[in-house]
């Protein structure tokens, strides 16, 4: 699509229907590339060392392999490979950044459950770095708790194993493509993010 005319207003204040428009014309055909950002953004996970046994690239694919391996629904195999994907920005609330991408595709449920991976994560390892292993318990009362407890010791905590076959991330990237190819409209998807709860 042709997006050469720039727009001639300086404040949108001024700016018309059809600047607006041109406006939303635009962004849809950015967002249409959400997926290719996404995968170029999972690959920056692979060069980095860590002192695990895998990589968070290898990871998130292990993660992915494990949930589909379990059966578990597409939107949860694609949050899986995404859940760990704000580590590289917000290292100590990663989980919120890839529940935030998440948020209008998916249920409130999988929003929840990789919105919190991270403290439920800690009961595998809180207690070791003097913090408290069971800081998801104030969770408790969420319809979610059961769902992130078992996401986390299914799908994350045990998704460090070289010897797991992980699948490819192409095998991966038609689900990526279709939970993403959302043609709702831009101000109904912008409504699901403010609906949902948080
Ligand atoms: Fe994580
Ligand atoms: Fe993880």
């Amino acid at each position: 699509m042709d997006h050469e005319n720039k727009a001639t207003w300086t404040a949108m204040e001024d700016a018309t229907q059809a600047d607006f428009e041109a406006v939303a014309d635009y962004e849809a055909d950015f967002n249409a590339g959400l997926v290719d950002r996404l995968l170029a953004q999972l690959k920056q996970l692979d060069e980095e060392w860590t002192p695990y046994p895998i990589n968070r690239y290898q990871h998130s694919l292990q993660s992915a392999t494990r949930a589909y391996n379990d059966g578990a629904d597409e939107e949860t195999i694609v949050a899986a490979l995404l859940h760990d994907i704000g580590d590289v920005v917000a290292p100590y609330n990663h989980g919120e950044v890839a529940a935030a991408i998440l948020k209008p595709y998916v249920s409130e449920k999988t929003h929840w459950v990789v919105k919190h991976h991270c403290v439920f994560q800690g009961y595998y390892y809180n207690h070791y770095l003097g913090g408290d292993r069971n800081a998801r318990d104030k969770y408790q009362d969420s319809p979610y708790y059961n769902d992130c407890k078992y996401f986390c010791h299914n799908y994350d905590q045990n998704a460090f194993d070289p010897d797991y076959d992980s699948k490819s991330l192409e095998f991966f990237i038609p689900m990526m493509r279709r939970l993403f190819s959302e043609t709702a409209g831009h101000m109904e998807l912008a409504e699901r993010v403010d609906d949902q709860v948080a």
